[in-house]
């Protein structure tokens, strides 16, 4: 099974991609997360991607495509996967059509995680992750078991991320309704798109995603 899931920044795609991969299998890919990790390894496109981020802008089409284009090609995505964070453009989205369609994958599902701002601001502002498993958490609505250890690993250190701030938030916002929003349209037209409410606890949200993928894959 393939799966998008589309949403504003904070939306809980991340932890829904999380969740959906552990119980059917799939693996998640989130180009935010791959971009990140190219940035740490401080490589040429991480550099780009970089200034990019902290500004709340979209990384160039080409850089993102390029990067999972890759990645589905490696042999662990046979059995499926759940994008996360990609496509965000139309020209994304096309690209991924072309790629779908040469390593005869099927796409069976878009997801689209509807979330008021005023509560994406809050759920952003108190995210945080894992520094070695990369597990995501929320101060209040999603704290470790025990407080400092991470639930998956046991691992004491965690971080926050730099684009985690009002003033990008903001930025970030922009972009989606801008570049991205246009997508909903796109994959109704396809026939293969299902909105749910993101505004539930994140069991309800999971629940939910399941029911839209059963109505849409099923
Ligand atoms: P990316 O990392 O994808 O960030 P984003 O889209 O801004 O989304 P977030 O990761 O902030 O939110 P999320 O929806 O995953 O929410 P989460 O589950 O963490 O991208 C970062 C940047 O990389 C972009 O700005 C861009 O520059 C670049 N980029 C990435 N992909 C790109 C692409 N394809 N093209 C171009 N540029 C690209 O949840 C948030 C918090 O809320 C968590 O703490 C969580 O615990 C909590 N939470 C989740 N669900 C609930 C719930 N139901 N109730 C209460 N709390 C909840
Ligand atoms: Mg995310």
């Amino acid at each position: 099974m393939n799966l998008i899931l589309l949403g504003p920044p904070g939306a809980g795609k991340g932890t829904q991609a999380e969740a959906l991969a552990a119980r059917h299998g799939l693996i998640q890919l989130s180009t935010g997360a791959m971009l990140r990790a190219t940035v740490k390894a401080g490589t040429e496109i991480g550099l780009k991607a970089d200034a990019v981020m902290k500004g709340g802008g979209l990384v160039s089409d080409d850089i993102v495509v390029r990067i999972i284009k890759e990645r589905i090609a490696e042999p662990d995505c046979e059995n499926g996967f759940i994008l996360d964070g990609f496509p965000r453009t139309l020209p994304q989205a096309a690209a991924l059509e072309k790629m779908l369609k040469a390593a005869k994958h099927r796409l069976d599902a878009v997801i689209e995680l509807k979330v008021d701002d005023k509560v994406l601001v809050a759920r952003i502002s108190g995210r945080f992750s894992c520094s070695k498993c990369s597990a995501g958490y929320h101060d209040t609505f999603k704290p470790t078991k025990v407080r400092g250890v991470c639930d998956t690993c046991g691992s004491k250190e965690f971080t926050r991320r730099a684009d985690d701030n009002a003033e990008t938030v903001q930025a970030r916002l922009m972009a989606y309704y801008k570049e991205t929003s246009p997508l909903i349209g796109y994959y109704f037209a396809k026939g293969r798109l299902e909105s749910v409410d993101g505004m539930g606890s994140i069991e309800k949200v999971g629940a939910d995603i399941e029911l839209a993928i059963e109505m849409l894959a099923g």
